[in-house]
């Protein structure tokens, strides 16, 4: 990959010459070039900034410098190729791993670095005539310019080409990857006297137990990205169901387990009737057993203005199948789709190593039956005495 940086303190970039990024460059594998702006300013001061038209505080860079600047740049690649020219600014579109992914794909990145208070706006018109242009932000705040932004881009691509970072493995479970941040991670010791305080590994780490530690370790992502990063659940999976704009799936807490008894209920007394049996698990809950549960099992809950409106659980079970269960929409929104929804939302909650998907239905339940099948469930069992089928589907592979 061609990589071309422009700014007035080439020295800033310095580090690009370092670790993995420094080795991939001199391997080969990335062509990085530092230009300095003022090699296009030609006065004798080597102008590149001057006072914004309309007043207001500090500098705007000079178009001319950089205009030619870019051209040069461009000129410099294979006939017909250009650069895809990205502007670090606070003003722009979220930097992203996605983003990271899809830069990683191209042949030609160039780097245009503002400092003061920006780059006069023609010079992104300039640009745009010649070559495709997005303007990229690190996050809500605002650095001194861009070249801080250039070494974290340029650091999240380089790492995604084959080659710069030695495990390749080591690039796909990480964070935001597949929406979810990291697990924790230890070494030895696997007790560390830190002082007076003894700290331990958690013990299912050295069982050998390779299922229970992945079980482990998926549940610890989706407990730190509750805690720390809510806003990644509420929008994994990207949409809403269709008609119930605004809703949010959380994962359920002891504060809902009332709200979950009731919906449960109303849920169940349709499968009763259907099923002519009282005697279903969902029915005889109690708000205790119902809050022991949400230990148990990762529970969510789907909110429409305030209102709980939907359910559904998903775990590892032994033989490493994820098994979903509760699934339940309030009995006046069902038949929209919502039940497919959150369907589709616990499976992306499953392991990636998950054997299967597995759950339980009634035998009788023609609703339910016609859905699963159609997200691709087929039955495997039957359960006479229960009056229950049991369905699984194939996990989805990457
Ligand atoms: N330049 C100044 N602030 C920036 C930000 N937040 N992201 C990228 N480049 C910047």
């Amino acid at each position: 990959m061609r990589l071309d940086v422009i700014s007035i303190f080439p020295d800033y970039l310095a580090p690009l010459d370092l670790s993995l990024i420094g080795r991939a460059r001199r391997d080969g594998l990335l062509d990085l070039r530092v230009h300095d702006l003022r090699d296009f300013a030609h006065d004798r001061h080597r102008t590149v900034d001057d006072t914004p038209y309309g007043g207001g505080a500090g500098m705007v860079m000079k178009p001319e410098p950089w205009a030619e600047a870019l051209d040069v740049v461009a000129a410099s690649g294979p006939p017909a190729a250009v650069p895809h020219l990205l502007v670090p600014g606070p003003g722009g579109v979220r930097f992203s791993q996605a983003m990271a992914r899809s830069l990683a794909a191209e042949p030609w990145l160039a780097f245009a670095c503002g400092r003061y208070e920006g780059i006069d706006e023609r010079v992104l018109e300039h640009a745009a005539a010649r070559m495709p242009v997005t303007v990229v932000s690190l996050g809500d705040y605002v650095l001194n310019g861009g070249e801080v932004a250039v070494l974290a881009v340029v650091e999240a691509v380089a790492r995604l080409l084959p080659g710069v970072v030695g495990n390749a493995e080591s690039l796909l479970e990480e964070s935001h990857e597949d929406g979810l941040l990291e697990y924790p991670v230890f070494t030895r010791p696997a007790s560390w006297a830190d002082g007076d305080v003894v700290r331990e590994v958690p013990p299912v780490l050295l069982s050998g137990d390779h299922r229970a530690i992945a079980a482990w370790r998926h549940a610890q992502r989706l407990a730190r990205t509750a805690a720390r990063r809510p806003d990644l659940l509420t929008t994994a999976g990207a949409t809403t169901p269709d008609g119930l704009a605004g809703a949010q799936l959380r994962p359920a807490t002891v504060g809902d387990a009332g709200e979950l008894l009731t919906l449960t209920r109303a849920c169940w007394l349709a499968e009763a009737v259907a099923n002519d049996s009282l005697r279903i698990p969902p029915l005889t809950e109690t708000v205790e057993t119902m809050t022991a549960s949400l230990g148990q099992w990762q529970t969510w809950v789907l909110r429409s203005g305030g209102r709980l409106v939907g359910t559904v659980r998903g775990r590892t079970q032994s033989g490493g199948e994820w098994r979903v269960g509760r699934l339940g929409v309030v009995p006046d929104l069902q038949g929209r789709g919502i039940g497919r929804w959150l369907l589709a939302r616990i499976e992306e909650r499953a392991p990636a190593d998950a054997a299967a998907f597995v759950l339980t239905t009634g035998a009788r339940s023609e609703g339910n039956l016609r859905m699963y099948k159609r997200a691709g469930y087929r039955i495997v069992g039957r359960d006479d005495a229960a009056g229950t089928v049991e369905l699984t589907k194939p996990p989805r592979r990457p």
